[in-house]
């Protein structure tokens, strides 16, 4: 991919996305369309993946058709949210490994603090795909990319549904060599680190807490 920065502006995206801003949608609408989301994202983090031509029997003879080639990739969520976005990733990979960050945000100084971190082996032979739906400040997913990169991985994307500006700034100055590929670039931060317009806290949404 070599795109450091993709919105993805399909029709069917902006439109869900739009469904998933309104104060007034429910938790249930929420994830589904979340899930909805995702498969659409997917397919776009993927489009440029490697395949080799592999022999294959169809009912009607031999033909030489194209399989995913190298090894396994990796879906890594960033806890709590990224779970929304993985697994709609996975209903398209699901043979994906997976791996977990968990970083939390200290909500004075809006510095990520780590609580958990499990990855899949061999990152260094794989594509690894960060997911996380938000990224606001950046601080979070610039520190779980640091871990990532500190596990070995080379080939990184990140993946998230909405990017604040300085997100992506942040980002892209601590990680030039890792693609983002989000469905909006939101106006601003608040002071509080949230994206505005946005869409409120995506963890708090997709699983109905407060
Ligand atoms: N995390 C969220 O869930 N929402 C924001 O707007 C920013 C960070």
């Amino acid at each position: 991919m070599s795109d450091l920065l993709t919105v993805v502006d399909h029709p069917l995206v902006q439109h869900k996305l739009t469904l998933m801003r309104r104060v007034e949608t429910s938790t249930g609408q929420f994830r589904t369309l979340l899930r909805e989301i995702s498969h659409l994202l997917a397919y776009e983090v993927t489009r440029d993946l490697p395949v080799v031509e592999v022999p294959t029997e169809t009912p009607m003879g031999p033909m030489q058709a194209p399989q995913l080639d190298g090894k396994k990739l990796a879906l890594v969520s960033i806890l709590r949210a990224g779970n929304g976005l993985l697994d709609g990733v996975l209903d398209l990979i699901p043979s994906a490994r997976v791996g977990f960050v968990g970083l939390y945000r200290d909500e004075e100084t809006l510095q990520p603090v780590q609580y958990y971190c499990k990855l899949p082996d061999a990152l260094e032979e794989r594509l690894v795909i960060a997911v996380d739906p938000m990224l606001a400040t950046g601080n979070s997913s610039a520190a779980a990319v640091d871990l990532l990169k500190e596990a070995g991985a080379r080939n990184i994307r990140f993946l998230c549904l909405l990017a604040a500006p300085e997100g992506i700034a942040r980002m892209q100055e601590a990680h030039p060599d890792v693609p983002i590929i989000t469905a909006s670039v939101d106006e601003k931060l608040n002071e509080q680190g949230y994206i505005v317009p946005g869409l409120g806290d995506a963890g708090d949404r997709m699983f109905g807490t407060k």
